[in-house]
Formats: structure tokens, C-alpha cells, sequence
């Protein structure tokens, strides 16, 4: 599993002053439309959610993701082109993902890039929307340089990654389950908490005691960099089958305080141990569970006593969102990676 980054730096564009990439997200169930400048200024950034759609069934369905995306994706390329004060015929190229997400929805993105790329003449670049977390935070940080650990943590995927000295990516962990943020999502569900999970247990859990509930630790002494949590949710619905009165009103934050404390505890974990392990001194986080206020913080405190440096984008920019796949595109548009009109989209999809 590897993959190289884009050289960092401009390639035969010194006549051109500025690089405007229009940026497209919609893998899953948010239709996101961005303009990006020069890889590191976002003029806009839109998102339009689906939450309210998917949330009385508890989970994305796939279905009625690619509809709505159909039906908002030019109003959001339109407001993302407005709010950046730019027109169409100043961008200079297309951005979209193309992989890995959900096939019906990933092909409206993919089809409004190309059929802007081709009416309009401009590139267009497909990009892989995990490597587009992780560039999320070069939109903060765009003198990042080479070597870090990377974690993606989101509702889809759980994976850590080393990035060596030539930009070579190689998967070294991830989940052999559920991912974290699904996790929380299922969990949410159980509970009746409402759709998307992690920010209402976020939310819930502020109240709660972390120590109250004894929780399992999956994976945390594995000898391995990989993840699982499956079990993890078992145990919490297990125990309240056993003890029914831990889901009262007093408890109940407790309860996913607990939760929530057991993932935050093996993320943290393996995630130094894979940074020890390589022996770099940055951690870059992404993804929609790194808006988590108890993961922010537990890396934060583990960072400042190990003196590592450590990464982790601002929330909006965590969560799916289209500046990511601009600023990954950008970097693609300068080192010249173009993608033929005739490329396709994919389920399942490695770095
Ligand atoms: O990256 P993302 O927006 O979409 C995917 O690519 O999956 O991540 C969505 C996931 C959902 O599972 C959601 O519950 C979780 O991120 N999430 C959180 C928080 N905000 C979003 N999980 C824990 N705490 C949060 N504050
Ligand atoms: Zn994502």
C-alpha cells in the first residue's frame, strides 16, 4: 500500500499568478463545493448535509444520498463560486473524488468535474478522498514537510499511516471491524441519540463521568498498529442489557463518557506507538472523529509530554468538506497529475 504526494512545488506555471481550484466532495452524504486558492486560502467552502435525510433511518442510505446530491450539486458548485467572489472562467482546474465512498454518489461529483473540465477547458484532477483528509491540514500548515505519522479516523475508515522522506505513504494500521466513527454512529443508534453519533455523544459525554464505566480497550496490547471496534460496542450494549437502570437520565452520560473515553484511549495509543515506531517526531490527524473534544484533547496532552508535534485541522475542516480535495487537487495541478475524462469511481479504494 504505498503512494507518493505530489512534489511540493510549482512545475512550469510561473506565468500564471494565482491557482484557483474548484473543489467537489460528494463520497457520501454531504454535497461540498469549494474554491481554494493557491492550495492555502479558502475564498469558500460549502456543505451542504444530508443529515436530516438519513438521520430518522440511523445511517447513510445510499439511495437517497445520490438523489439529493443530484438535485443540490449545481446550486453548491454556484454558492461555493459566489461566496469566493469568482466566476467559472477564472478557476484553473477541477478537483473532485473519485474514490474510495459510496459508487451512486461518488459518480454526481465525478460527473459535474468532468463535465465542467470538458465544457470549460480546463484539467481535471480525481482524487483519492482519504489522501484529501490527510491534506486537510496543509490547508493550515502548507510548508508541512515530510516524515509523520498520519491517522484517518471517520465514519468509513480507522487507518494510521507513515509518511517517509520521499512523501511515500504505507499503511500500517487499521480497524479489522468497525471504524471509530461508525462506532459512535451504532452506538448513538442503540441509544436512540440521533444520526451522525459522534457529535451527539461529543456533546453528551462533556457531562459525563469517563471513569465510571469499566469499558474494554480492543486491540490495545495486539503488538500490532491495527484497530477494532466492534467489540467495544457489544460490551456497551451488553451491559446495559445487563444492568437496564445505566441508561437513566443520570447515567446515561456516564455511560457514553466511558464509551467514548475507551476509543480515544486506543486511538491515542497506537497512534504514538506507530509514530515511536518510525521514529518521527509529527502526528497529522483527519477525519470526521478528529472533531472529537475528548480526542483532541487526550492528543494534545500526549503530544505536549512527548514532545511531538502534533496536527490536527480546525473542525469544519475535519469532517468531509471540499477545500480538502481542492488543496489535495492543487497539489496534483502543479506537479502536472492530470486525470483522463474517461476515469472512473471506486468503492473501496487504498491511499
Ligand atoms: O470524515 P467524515 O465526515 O465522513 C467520512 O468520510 O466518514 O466522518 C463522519 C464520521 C461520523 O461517523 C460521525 O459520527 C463522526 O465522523 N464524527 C464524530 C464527531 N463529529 C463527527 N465522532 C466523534 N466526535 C465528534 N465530535
Ligand atoms: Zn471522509
Amino acid at each position: 500500500m504505498q503512494g507518493n504526494l505530489p512534489l511540493l512545488k510549482k512545475n512550469n506555471l510561473k506565468n500564471q499568478e494565482k491557482i484557483l481550484i474548484l473543489g467537489i466532495e460528494t463520497s457520501c452524504d454531504d454535497t461540498c463545493a469549494s474554491v481554494v486558492e493557491d492550495g492555502k486560502v479558502i475564498l469558500s467552502n460549502v456543505i451542504a448535509s444530508q443529515h436530516e435525510i438519513h438521520g430518522k433511518y440511523g445511517g447513510v442510505v445510499p439511495e437517497l444520498a445520490s438523489r439529493r446530491h443530484v438535485e443540490a450539486i449545481d446550486i453548491i458548485i454556484n454558492e461555493a463560486l459566489l461566496q469566493a467572489k469568482i466566476k467559472m472562467s477564472q478557476i484553473s482546474a477541477v478537483s473532485v473524488s473519485n474514490r474510495p465512498g459510496l459508487i451512486g454518489s461518488l459518480l454526481v461529483g465525478v460527473g459535474a468535474a468532468k463535465a465542467i473540465s470538458y465544457s470549460k477547458k480546463i484539467p481535471f484532477m480525481a482524487v483519492n478522498h482519504l489522501k484529501a483528509h490527510l491534506f486537510s491540514n496543509f490547508l493550515e500548515v502548507p510548508e508541512m514537510g515530510p516524515c509523520f505519522t498520519g491517522l484517518i479516523v471517520s465514519g468509513g475508515h480507522t487507518s494510521l499511516y507513515s509518511v517517509g522522506q520521499n512523501w511515500e505513504i504505507k499503511e500500517v494500521g487499521h480497524t479489522v471491524d468497525d471504524a471509530a466513527g461508525e462506532a459512535f454512529d451504532k452506538i448513538a443508534r442503540f441509544l436512540g441519540l440521533g444520526y451522525p453519533g459522534g457529535p451527539v455523544i461529543d456533546r453528551l459525554a462533556s457531562k459525563g463521568n469517563p471513569s465510571r464505566f469499566e469499558m474494554p480497550r480492543p486491540m490495545i496490547e495486539s503488538g500490532d498498529l491495527n484497530f477494532s471496534f466492534s467489540g467495544l460496542k457489544t460490551a456497551l450494549i451488553y451491559k446495559t442489557k445487563k444492568e437496564p437502570k445505566i441508561l437513566d437520565e443520570n447515567n446515561i452520560a456516564d455511560l457514553v463518557a466511558s464509551f467514548q473515553d475507551a476509543i480515544v484511549d486506543v486511538l491515542v495509543h497506537k497512534t504514538f506507538k506507530a509514530c515511536r515506531q518510525s521514529g518521527f517526531e509529527k502526528i497529522l490527524v483527519s477525519g470526521g472523529v478528529a472533531a472529537n473534544s475528548r480526542l483532541r484533547s487526550m492528543f494534545a496532552q500526549k503530544a505536549d509530554s512527548e514532545g511531538i508535534k502534533l496536527y490536527i485541522p480546525p473542525i469544519k475542516l475535519c469532517m468531509d468538506n471540499a477545500a480538502m480535495v481542492a488543496c489535495l487537487g492543487y497539489y496534483d495541478y502543479i506537479a502536472g497529475n492530470f486525470s483522463d475524462l474517461s476515469v472512473e469511481v471506486y468503492s473501496r479504494s487504498d491511499i
